[in-house]
């Protein structure tokens, strides 16, 4: 068990539910980045077949190290529980000045269970605007697509490029619709992504000590990220600029489910959103 304070709070929680993804920059330590770019040029680093506990996996070579740091448990902890089944992993080279990038898609989508699987992508070297790194759409998440079916889609408004130091680490919901841009430098790109499957109920994982906090409302829906002191209910209400001028309330039922899922609170609502839904008089 991870000490609590390695483990995720509710405002970070709520920024994963509003958005799809958390963002750790600089969190792995230089000697695991190199080990990490050197394993994966000598071709140590193997996957597993899927299914695996988390636990078996890696041992001996660099990515166990990753795994074993205390935040990156209590990342995993706080998402998918303690102990986690890998899925897959995939090790992405982009060789210097690649000609192309990759079609924005969500990977492995073949449901649309509320349970979630979390993809962790690895950054072991800085990555500046002009190597690509991958691209995330915010709050995309609910929007289940099948694959490469919105590779049509380019430029979406409030897109993220992963313009990162090294060593920052994304953990991304399985369902939000991301890609790899285009390396137009001379160098080499890596990235390291692990798929894991939750093996417990995803009911209050995290360090729930600030779930009944009170925390500052805002009075209007925002734009996020969220700021420290914002509340839960403010952090699912922000808006994400592709959403529709209606504030995006698909999104917002959407993540009001999510929480309940998460916290077990079925009366938990947002501005009655999902309350008024429920309004089903025999
Ligand atoms: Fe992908």
């Amino acid at each position: 068990m991870i000490e609590k304070k390695h483990l995720l709070t509710s405002q970070q929680m709520a920024e994963f539910v509003a958005r799809g993804f958390l963002r750790f920059d600089e969190l792995v330590p230089d000697d695991i980045n190199q080990a990490v770019m050197r394993g994966i040029d000598q071709q140590v680093i193997k996957g597993h077949p899927a299914g695996t506990p988390l636990s078996e996996c890696y041992h001996g070579t660099p990515i166990r190290k990753l795994l074993d740091l205390p935040q990156i448990q209590g990342i995993i902890q706080s998402l998918v529980g303690e102990n986690p089944r890998f899925d897959h992993d995939a090790i992405h080279v982009r060789e210097a000045n690649e000609g192309r990038a990759q079609g924005l898609h969500a990977d492995s989508i073949i449901d649309c269970r509320t349970h979630f699987d979390i993809q962790l992508m690895y950054f072991p070297h800085d990555v500046p605007l002009e190597m690509g790194g991958t691209l995330l759409l915010p709050g995309s998440h609910f929007r289940r697509v099948n694959e490469m079916d919105v590779a049509a889609y380019q430029n979406m408004r409030g897109q993220i490029p992963m313009v990162c130091k090294a060593g920052s680490v994304l953990a991304l919901h399985h369902g939000i619709w991301h890609c790899g841009r285009q390396n137009k430098t001379n160098r080499r790109r890596y990235m390291f992504k692990l798929r894991l499957n939750p093996t417990v109920r995803q009911l209050r994982l995290w360090n729930t000590d600030d779930l009944d906090k009170k925390y500052r409302r805002h009075q209007e829906m925002f734009v996020g990220p969220a700021k420290e002191g914002d509340d839960i209910r403010a952090i699912l209400g922000q808006r994400e600029p592709w959403f529709e001028a209606a504030s995006g309330r698909l999104e917002v039922v959407n993540r009001i489910k999510l929480w309940r899922f998460l916290t077990g609170d079925e009366n938990f609502d947002v501005q009655y959103w999902l309350t008024r839904l429920e309004n089903v008089p025999a």
